[in-house]
């Protein structure tokens, strides 16, 4: 792998740059800026060398589709305040464009193109369309570790059309994660929570023979709920997932590693809603599982108790409601608790949980915070990433 730091000559190149500024938005606000302040460093480091920088980003899953909400202009907005410099967001068709018509104006520094999910080609890790990306730079750096996992263009068939680099911070998430999971100390346990089933649902198996607990939280766990036959009422919820996490059950007898899910849960009627506390053969068709329920707080702080390493990635409810933060808060306290006394390792990984975290006040009580959740568990699984496998 090739790194951004050791090439010389940056003056006036124009650079590609594949960040992944998908933060979490309430009510059209930023709520968290941690993935825009990891990649100040890569930013000014290139301004400084006088390049010329065209960022790459996703918001969200807008599936080709343009989508006014999942603009990048409000993260446009916030970096010119943090890096003192204009940007412009060009909305144009990226198929129209031209590099000789990018930075006519020379005070010009820093382009962004706007949502690069906007396109179907993104996904399909298309070859005509990385080719056109491709041609609007004269080389390609990818600072969006936490997009590795992604076989799509601007993370992986771009590499094949411009010499690239990995860039700062993406360098920064490999070498920690290597030294993570060679120098692993066991009881090692899991914790995974947050909303993208269906991304994280097919890498637990292989994480079964590696860790000696894991525990279900959040939407992660409502299908294994389901999966034991409880009502999970309106909550979120996978399709076809049962063969899955049949295997994830049978696996778990042959290595011995312990599967925790919630006894019991707080629910709502609506996101926004109050929270009431049920069991979890209790939950009524019209409710949404939005937390934990207190003993399974108890059961999971007890888990935690009895481990050396703790891995986490996604809350354990809908924290953005604070009726539903008690179960995150929780854990998060626990694990802080253990941190401090230097009884365990831990380490924290994905947007909404880094929110989470610093939203707790608790982002230094991590020996290590990575930007990336769903990579981030794909790494664990000891794959190699496309993003990694392209740069390679
Ligand atoms: C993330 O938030 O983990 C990355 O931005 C990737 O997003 P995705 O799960 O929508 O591909």
């Amino acid at each position: 792998m090739n790194f951004i730091k050791d090439i010389k000559d940056l003056d006036e190149k124009i650079v590609l740059l594949r960040l992944d500024l998908n933060v979490p938005f309430k009510n059209g606000m930023i709520i968290d800026e941690t993935r825009i302040n990891k990649i100040l460093p890569i930013l000014n480091y290139l301004i400084k060398k006088k390049s010329k920088i065209i960022v790459i980003s996703h918001v969200g899953r807008p599936k080709g589709k343009m989508n006014d909400k999942l603009s990048l202009l409000p993260i446009c907005e916030n970096l010119e305040k943090k890096i003192f410099k204009k940007i412009r967001l060009i909305k144009n068709n990226i198929y129209e464009l031209k590099k000789i018509n990018l930075f006519k104006n020379s005070e010009e520094q820093i382009v962004f193109l706007e949502n690069i999910r906007f396109y179907n080609e993104e996904e399909e890790n298309d070859s005509n369309f990385s080719k056109q990306l491709a041609s609007l730079g004269d080389l390609f750096v990818n600072d969006a570790f936490s997009c590795s996992h992604r076989a799509h263009s601007s993370v992986s068939k771009i590499t094949k059309f411009l010499p690239s680099f990995a860039g700062l911070q993406f360098e920064t998430e490999i070498k920690a994660l290597k030294k993570v999971t060679s120098e692993i100390k066991k009881p090692i346990t899991c914790i995974i929570g947050g909303s993208k089933i269906s991304t994280k649902i097919p890498v637990i198996k292989n994480l079964i023979p590696k860790f000696d607990n894991i525990i279900f939280v959040g939407g992660m766990a409502n299908n294994i709920l389901k999966f034991k036959g409880h009502s999970i009422g309106k909550s979120i919820q996978e399709e076809n997932c049962e063969l899955i996490i049949n295997d994830i059950f049978k696996l778990s007898k042959n290595y011995s590693c312990n599967i925790i899910f919630p006894e019991d849960v707080a629910v709502g009627k609506a996101m926004e809603g109050e929270a009431k506390i049920k069991e979890v053969n209790d939950v009524g068709k019209n409710e949404l599982i939005l937390d934990i329920g207190p003993k399974t707080i108890n059961k999971i702080n007890n888990v935690i108790e009895l481990s050396k390493t703790i891995l986490w990635n996604g809350p354990a409810g809908y924290f953005e409601n604070s009726n539903f933060a008690k179960g995150s808060f929780e854990i998060g306290k626990k694990i802080a608790e253990k941190n401090k006394s230097s009884e365990i390792f831990s380490v924290a990984g994905g947007g909404d949980t880094v929110a989470l975290i610093n939203n707790i006040g608790i982002f230094n009580s991590f020996n290590f915070v990575s930007t990336a959740g769903g990579a981030f568990l794909e790494y664990l699984e000891g794959k190699e990433l496309p993003g990694i496998k392209a740069l390679n």
